[in-house]
């Protein structure tokens, strides 16, 4: 399908931000609040990643790599507090999420003909009724007349301090300090990358939640997303009514 065309079908919510910050909590919980489709945009880099390093294809090789992003279809879905990603008919959440595979997803990422395919691929994901998109540069490259973009930041430390806490309460053992340095070094290779790199789009609205608990994000991203609900419902034309009825 014409990938202007499938833009103009759907609403976005662009959650765009550093590592660690709290997007997909977030995104899961938008979505699942207004019944929308959920994507992880990463994900579609770690596919294709996992798909190069299971095919011994070097993420220096662009044509092979663009062959290999050119028919990726993706499926995402919430269960319970868990996204599963669905590829070819299985969940691959698990083994995208494995360190080598994110160093290949980060490594192949800086190839603006290999992001060119990755992002028709992301763009298709929009679908009724709305999609809630996790990512880098949602608001800025992908879906640069979403309706909603919001970009959520928080200090290093912070980033740090709450993954430490997650791995911990799964009964991983990491130190806190390397755990500072790994998202130090991505927080510099996402934001100085030459195309696309993370960085708020102008109308975005950007939340600072180092100070925040979990919670607090939420409770004030929905009010966000409330105001931004009448507002479209008081859209005249309605053609760009959101269908939100749970909220
Ligand atoms: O968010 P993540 O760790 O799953 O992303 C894996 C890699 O994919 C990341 O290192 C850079 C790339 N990426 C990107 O370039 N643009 C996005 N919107 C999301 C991820």
């Amino acid at each position: 399908m014409n990938d202007r065309l499938a833009t103009r079908k759907a609403p976005v919510i662009a959650v765009d931000g550093p590592s660690g910050v709290g997007k997909g909590d977030v995104s899961q919980f938008l979505a699942a609040t207004l019944g929308w489709r959920i994507m992880d945009s990463g994900a579609l880099y770690r596919i294709l990643a996992h798909k190069a390093l299971a095919s011994k294809v070097s993420t220096d090789d662009v044509p092979r790599l663009c062959a290999l992003a050119s028919d990726m279809e993706v499926n995402f879905t919430i269960e319970g507090d868990a996204l599963q990603v669905i590829y070819e008919g299985m969940d691959i959440g698990d083994a995208i999420r494995r360190e080598e595979v994110g160093v290949a997803a980060s490594q192949l990422a800086v190839w603006p003909e290999v992001r060119l395919r990755v992002v028709r691929a992301q763009r298709r994901q929009r679908r009724a009724p709305g999609l809630v998109a996790d990512g880098r540069d949602m608001g800025t490259e992908v879906f640069p007349d979403a309706e909603l973009k919001l970009f959520l930041d928080a200090s290093v430390e912070a980033r740090a301090r709450r993954r430490f806490e997650q791995l911990k309460a799964l009964g991983f053992s990491v130190s806190l300090d390397s755990l500072l340095q790994s998202i130090s070094q991505r927080d510099e290779q996402d934001r100085t990358r030459k195309h696309s790199p993370l960085v708020a789009a102008q109308d975005a609205i950007v939340i600072d939640t180092t100070r925040m608990a979990r919670e607090s994000v939420r409770e004030q991203v929905l009010a966000i997303v409330q105001e931004k609900v009448q507002e479209k419902a008081l859209d005249k034309q309605g053609q760009n009514a959101w269908s939100a009825s749970a909220l």
